[in-house]
């Protein structure tokens, strides 16, 4: 079998003041006219029944998801007390669906992202699943890196090992989470790097013969929980035993250590959506290079990305800004700094 596990527990606060912690990024329609969790399933029931479909998230979102996601069983929504980053969260989602479905392939991937091309993207998991069947194989999917982007993981493969369905598998040679610029510059001069696009796929007995060797602590933390599964309630399990997990990603807890990685290279129209200006790769701009959304007035603007919320915003002689109005916030800010407006939720938290 086939199963799914969507990771939704993340924050988006690089998508403040519209991503907010009662309501982030991926319950937001950022592109079309459905949440990005709501697209990320309707693309998975391309392939897979919505009962082999899970997400896991935090204890605040799973009304939105009930919401967002009628047709999901209530039993497939995993609930995170507390969030301990993405390595307990797919340790925990394995064990509750090793009870169900006993060894399946299990794909792994973000609620948040945008993936244009279904076609590829189906054939694309159809054959990581035939990979992940052939031994102990963590099968990743890379993008063609465009630039030093310094949020991704990289991946150095080692060359083609096979080919299957018109696509090429390659062997990895290692897993890299986020380099810093100069690392990052190298690996795309390379030529022989790909992104990490998060997406992963493995069998749910090799998963957790890696978490066995390469983190041990939580391996027992998950043993305890699957006795505990057995004899009271999964949820009441969880909260009394799931912060006790280590706080780790998949990426550097697994990922960077494990031996046995294929990667298969694709497009799938990716985009992570990390940021605002993600928005002017998915919006067709004005013949001043502005992303436009909303009501707004514009002279003289230049490559700005504004969204307004019903309030007329109006600009004039500026340019390459990220302006942005909700109900309560108003942001203003140079687009050279999108990848820190993180520094502004952490300064008002600290005024409360
Ligand atoms: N349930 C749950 N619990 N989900 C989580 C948690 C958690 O504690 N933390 C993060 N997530 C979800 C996020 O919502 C997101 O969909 C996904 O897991 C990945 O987490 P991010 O926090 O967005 O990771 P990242 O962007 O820093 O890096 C990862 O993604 C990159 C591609 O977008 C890594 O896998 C990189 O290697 C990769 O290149
Ligand atoms: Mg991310």
């Amino acid at each position: 079998t086939t199963t799914c596990v969507i990771m939704a527990g993340g924050k988006g606060e690089r998508f403040w003041p519209k991503s907010r912690t009662n309501l982030p990024k991926q319950f937001l329609n950022i592109s079309g006219s459905k949440s990005m969790i709501q697209q990320c399933i309707d693309r998975l029931e391309l392939f897979i029944p919505i009962e082999q479909v899970f997400v896991i998230t935090n204890e605040l979102y799973a009304e939105l998801i009930r919401a967002q996601v009628p047709t999901l069983p209530s039993n497939n929504i995993i609930i995170e007390p507390v969030g301990r980053n993405t390595a307990p969260c797919v340790g925990l989602a394995s064990i509750i669906i090793e009870e169900q479905y006993p060894d399946s392939s299990m794909i792994v991937l973000p609620s948040d992202h945008i993936i244009k091309d279904e076609e590829e993207f189906i054939n694309i998991l159809q054959t990581a699943v035939e990979v992940s069947r052939q031994g102990k194989n963590l099968v990743t999917l890379g993008i063609t890196p465009t630039h030093p982007e310094t949020g991704y993981g990289y991946i150095e493969s080692a060359g083609l090992s096979a080919q299957m369905n018109n696509l090429t598998i390659n062997r990895v040679n290692k897993f890299v989470e986020k380099p810093n610029y100069e690392i990052a510059t190298a690996y795309v001069e390379a030529g022989n790097y790909f992104w990490n696009s998060g997406i992963f796929v493995w069998r749910t007995s090799v998963l957790r013969e890696y978490i066995q060797d390469l983190m041990p602590e939580m391996h027992d933390l998950l043993e305890t929980m699957k006795i505990g599964f057995t004899q009271s309630d999964r949820n009441a399990v969880i909260r009394s035993e799931f912060h006790k997990m280590p706080e780790q990603s998949i990426d550097y807890g697994i990922m960077e250590k494990a031996s046995d990685i294929y990667v298969i290279p694709c497009t799938l129209g990716w985009d992570d959506v990390g940021s605002w200006t993600a928005l002017e790769r998915i919006d067709d701009l004005d013949e001043n290079g502005n992303v436009i959304r909303g009501n707004t007035l514009n002279i003289d603007t230049k490559r700005c990305i504004i969204e307004s919320n019903g309030k007329l915003i109006a600009t004039l002689g500026v340019e390459d800004l990220i302006i942005v109005e909700t109900d309560d916030v108003t942001l203003i800010c140079k687009k050279e700094k999108a990848q820190e407006i993180k520094s502004l939720i952490k300064e008002l938290k600290l005024q409360k």
